[in-house]
């Protein structure tokens, strides 16, 4: 089962890879203020210091109406499933208007790390993308289109978050779930297992988040230095250094220069991942709703 998965996981990601590379709003670029942008994020300005709720943001001049369009195509296509359309939250992800990110950022500065950084928000199922700057602008551009102090924003989560089709569920399931997963073999019941619907959707969503009662599995490494193996648990990697845990305990910090030496990661979750971008809000809503039925 596993040599399996790791085949299957390969096909998903030449496939989500050209998905990727398709994107409408990469091939444009807003060009404006980027070099302020740039100096900006060098060194944000320290978070004011919060203070009674309704703090006096300062009102901003809008983006220019093409980097708001930009932005709200980019932010459709990447954002929304999760932080609803119209940025006040969604079933998973949270309402980004009233952000202290969002609210603190002015072009994109204080957004960015959020965006790029690691694996995504740790312990969530938001990924890491990976845009340019103008991008990263023209996302921030729209989202600070919206009006903070205007319509309330804390928006009423949906009673039930089961509201999709479970037959159209078990077909997506076929398709893009059924390689790696069966629902008489190890999903037999999960919907037994996991009776909250939201924590069931988080679960398959986004495994690598763990939960209570669950342990998860980490990113293994291996580094081939002079024709020799070191594995283990990756703690970091970075352009200069790849840290890990050898099976014994001991942490070792590892020098690294380009190709020199070989790195390479092994992510048990990078299939689901690499789902992130392929499925759609009815997609998520339908499979949901077809686990919920596995008893
Ligand atoms: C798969 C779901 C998902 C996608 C896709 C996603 N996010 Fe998130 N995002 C989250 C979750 C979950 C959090 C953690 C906060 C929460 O619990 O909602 C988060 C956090 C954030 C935060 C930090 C909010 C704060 O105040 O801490 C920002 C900013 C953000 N997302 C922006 C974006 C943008 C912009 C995009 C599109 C490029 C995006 N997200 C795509 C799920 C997602
Ligand atoms: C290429 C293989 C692959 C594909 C495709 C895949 N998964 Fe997974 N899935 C995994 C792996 C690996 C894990 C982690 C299992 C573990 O930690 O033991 C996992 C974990 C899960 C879990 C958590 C299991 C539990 O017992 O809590 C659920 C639920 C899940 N996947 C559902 C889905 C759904 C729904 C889809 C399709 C939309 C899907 N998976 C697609 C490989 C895959």
């Amino acid at each position: 089962m596993k040599s399996t998965v790791v085949k299957l996981g390969l096909a998903t990601a030449s496939a989500v890879f050209i998905a990727l590379s398709v994107n409408p709003a990469g091939a444009q670029n807003a060009g404006k203020n980027k070099a302020d942008a740039k100096a900006k994020a060098a060194a944000p300005a320290p978070l004011p210091t919060g203070g009674g709720g309704g703090a006096a943001y300062p009102q901003r001049p809008p983006a220019p109406a093409d980097v708001r369009a930009r932005g709200e195509a980019l932010y459709k296509a990447e954002c929304g499933f999760c932080h609803g359309d119209d940025a006040r939250g969604g079933d998973m992800g949270a309402n980004l208007i009233r952000s202290q990110i969002v609210l603190n950022d002015d072009e994109g500065e204080r957004i960015a790390p959020v965006l790029t950084r690691g694996e995504g928000v740790e312990g969530t199922m938001m990924p890491k993308f990976s845009f340019n700057q103008n991008q990263i602008a023209d996302l921030a551009g729209f989202l600070h289109s919206f009006r903070v102090n205007g319509y309330d924003g804390s928006r009423n989560r949906p009673e039930t978050i089961v509201v999709g089709n479970a037959q159209a569920g078990q077909a997506f399931f076929g398709q893009r779930c059924g390689s790696c997963h069966s629902a008489t073999g190890d999903l037999k019941g999960i919907g037994t297992r996991i009776t909250d619907a939201r924590t069931l959707q988080q679960r398959w969503i986004n495994p690598s988040a763990g939960g209570r009662g669950v342990t998860t599995r980490p990113t293994t490494v291996t580094v081939t230095m002079n024709g020799q193996k070191i594995e283990g648990n990756l703690l970091r990697i970075d352009d200069f250094t790849v840290t890990l845990t050898q099976a014994d305990g001991r942490q070792r910090t590892i020098r690294r220069d380009g190709d020199n030496p070989k790195v390479e990661l092994k992510d048990p979750y990078a299939p689901h991942k690499e789902l992130y971008t392929v499925y759609t809000d009815t997609n998520i809503h339908d499979v949901t709703a077809y686990l919920v039925t596995l008893k």
